[in-house]
């Protein structure tokens, strides 16, 4: 069968090119032969924020932004979030398959394994002033859970890896409700194995609040950690994926991946969200105001857009269902009718309309966090406790990809030629 083939004519030699084309692409490399003269780099491709270069094959999940899809290992995000649990679709995301009932309960009996953390941890975590936010903290503290684990730099020992997922799994939740005490000034809640990853999360920041440990806000909590669980190559997983080929220890990829979420434009878009319904937009009255000022690039519409989804974000559709459950325990957000009603504006106007601009996962998500009693300054570390999984997916494929080396991307240089040093008393 004839290869698939992209033919090349450079304009400036006259010089023709044929570039394979597999599975409907180009390595980038192939471009380098490309020159005018032979003493040339050769060409690269200019691809500022990576917007069409695919940096890697992966088989962990599947977005089709145009139908607004999201599979992971091929399995609907729908069917996760109605029928599976965070643990189990964290074993499917790591590990590509759903694990039978044997491989489930070991894999659960070993994240319970390390279900705590080292008494230093906590003294460094209640060391930060109360009023720290939570995603600073966090980012120190997964940084520092790995200084306890030396050997968590053998990298290549697929036991100790296997380890080290399970203590990422179990601890970075610790660490989340370990602040969230402090920063209440509250004792901390030690971890309790007899519950299931999302109630023990929750028991960690509300024990003995048996409204806010309600079973329907649990398994909204476990649906909500599913649906953050991976999406590809995000800015986060590219960051684990980049810090990864140096080949630290996994702690410190997720600390980098952590700081890369924090972000507003990336996973801080969920609090960014509650900051403006509450001090930007306040009420319903404003909403047309504040779409003013967001068309005059005066402000950005947070919670809505996405450099993938060009049609509805199909976790935003299923948040939304999750929230109809939590308000009917903890009783409607007053800001759910401000964001209703801003949604339903910006989806009928052309500014939005014309820039593909819907609602993506953290539209909705920091209502029913705040509902559920969460602190806004919290958020992102929920997306941060949802995603790890996702992080550690990417990263040992990444490890298991003879493909990959570090990451090293190139440029193009556009500052002085060769200058002489100037003293200071010429300058
Ligand atoms: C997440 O990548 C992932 O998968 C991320 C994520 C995951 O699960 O990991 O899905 C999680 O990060 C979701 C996104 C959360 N961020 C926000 O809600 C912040 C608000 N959104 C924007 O900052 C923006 O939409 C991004 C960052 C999400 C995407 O930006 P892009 O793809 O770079 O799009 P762009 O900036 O090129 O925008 C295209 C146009 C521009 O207008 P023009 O220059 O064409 O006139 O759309 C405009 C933008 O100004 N635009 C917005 C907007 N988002 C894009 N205008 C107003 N409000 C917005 N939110």
């Amino acid at each position: 069968m004839s290869k698939d083939i992209l033919s090349i004519t450079d304009s400036r030699t006259g010089k023709s090119y044929e570039l394979d084309v597999t599975d409907g692409n180009i390595r980038a490399k192939d471009l380098r032969q490309i020159k005018v003269n032979d003493d040339e780099f050769g060409m690269m491709s200019y691809d500022p924020s990576f917007e069409n270069t695919a940096s890697c094959k992966s088989s962990v999940t599947f977005i089709d932004g145009d139908k607004g899809i999201l599979r992971y290992r091929g399995y609907p995000i729908e069917q996760l979030a109605e029928k599976s649990t965070q643990l189990e679709v964290s074993k499917l995301l790591i590990d590509g398959e759903l694990p039978n009932k044997v491989d489930l309960d070991k894999w659960i009996s070993d994240v319970k394994e390390f279900n705590s953390v080292p008494k230093e941890i906590e003294n460094i975590i209640t060391s930060f002033p109360k009023n720290s936010h939570p995603m600073g903290v966090l980012i120190s503290a997964i940084a520092a859970l790995g200084t306890f684990y030396p050997n968590s730099k053998e990298i290549s020992d697929e036991e100790e890896n296997y380890k080290n997922i399970c203590r990422l799994m179990a601890q970075v939740p610790i660490l989340a409700a370990y602040f969230y005490r402090h920063s209440q000034g509250l004792p901390i809640v030690p971890p309790d194995n007899s519950m299931s990853y999302s109630e023990n999360f929750l028991n960690m920041l509300f024990q003995g609040d048996e409204k806010k440990l309600n079973p329907v806000l649990v398994d909204a909590m476990d649906t909500l950690l599913i649906l953050h669980a991976d999406h590809e190559q995000n800015c986060s997983a590219s960051v684990m994926r980049n810090t990864g080929s140096s080949e630290p220890d996994p702690y410190s990829a997720v600390a980098s991946a952590t700081a890369a979420l924090y972000g507003p434009l990336h996973g801080g878009a969920n609090e960014a969200v509650l900051e403006m319904l509450t001090n930007e937009i306040k009420t319903v009255d404003n909403i047309p105001e504040f779409l003013e000022k967001v068309q005059k690039k005066e402000a950005l519409l947070m919670g809505f857009g996405h450099r993938v989804y060009k049609s509805y974000d199909p976790r935003a559709k299923y948040i939304k269902k999750a929230a109809d459950s939590v308000f009917e325990i903890t009783g409607t957000n007053p800001l759910l009718d401000i964001a209703l009603e801003l949604e339903s504006i910006a989806l009928s106007e052309d500014y939005f309309i014309q820039r593909n601009l819907y609602p993506n996962v953290d539209f909705y998500s920091g209502l029913i966090y705040q509902s559920m009693g969460i602190p806004t300054p919290m958020f992102t570390v929920l997306f941060t406790i949802g995603r790890t999984p996702g992080w550690l997916a990417q990263w040992k494929e990444f490890l298991n990809d003879k493909d990959q080396k570090i990451a090293r991307p190139r440029q193009i240089y556009t500052g002085y030629d060769s200058r002489d040093y100037v003293e200071l008393s010429s300058r």
